[in-house]
């Protein structure tokens, strides 16, 4: 399963990085939003990284036409380089901008995805991700994880190249269920990276192995033999 931070600042992909594997990161015009830095700094940042480390960056298009979403995802294409996914939302003009874009050659994401339709149609039009939010499908009172299982079914049936990249989180157990159904990618905030390994029984026999070999042997360490 391919792992993105889902960030804002470049310090934040690094702190994530510097203790798990992961293959990149995503924004989205909200999530730059939060941020003091300005959007020159951030980009440079990123380009700087991506640069240096081979990593995936998603950055969403604003534009509401489609040929704007093309000049728009040209111009990030020619800043960031190959590393470069653009996000096209999935309203109409962004369908549009996908065919435009797939054949410029561009790797594409088709993000705010709510449902298998939008999904089947974005994947036949050669969309290299589809990004479905899935607390928010739960929210409207549908089933984000169901949802998610069939469109890696239906991809599968159709032989359909699309990679799922599930987004929008609550808890750690909808990523266990997501492997579970062959979700291929995540985006995680970075504190969701120490909620998926926090795990009290992992604590509490750390509390064990601490306690007994400090009685035993105080401050003494396994390489002390
Ligand atoms: O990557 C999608 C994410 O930013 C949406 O987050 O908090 O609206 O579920 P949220």
């Amino acid at each position: 399963m391919e792992f993105f931070v889902d960030i804002a600042e470049i310090e934040d992909v690094k702190a994530v990085e510097e203790y798990f594997p992961i293959d990149g990161f995503t924004t989205n015009p909200n999530i730059l939003t939060k941020t003091e830095k300005t959007l020159s700094q951030n980009f440079s940042e990123y380009k700087e990284y991506i640069e240096k480390t081979g990593y995936k960056l998603f950055v969403q298009v604003t534009a509401d036409r489609a040929e704007d979403m093309l000049a728009q995802a040209l111009k990030l294409r020619e800043y960031f380089g190959e590393n470069l996914v653009v996000k096209l939302p999935a309203v109409k003009e962004g369908y549009k901008a996908l065919k435009l874009c797939k054949k410029e050659g561009l790797p594409v994401c088709v993000t705010v995805v709510h449902s298998l339709n939008q999904a089947l149609l974005a994947a036949k039009a050669g969309a290299d991700y589809i990004a479905p939010y899935v607390s928010h499908i739960d929210n409207i009172g549908a089933d984000g994880i169901r949802c998610v299982a069939e469109m890696v079914e239906a991809f599968k049936e159709y032989g359909y190249g699309s990679k799922v990249l599930g987004a929008s989180f609550r808890t750690a157990e909808q990523i266990e269920r997501l492997a579970g159904v062959g979700c291929h990618a995540v985006t995680i905030t970075p504190q969701f990276f120490d909620m998926l390994i926090a795990h009290p029984s992992t604590n509490e026999s750390m509390y064990m192995f601490n306690k007994s070999w400090k009685e035993k042997f105080g401050d003494l360490q396994v390489t002390d033999f």
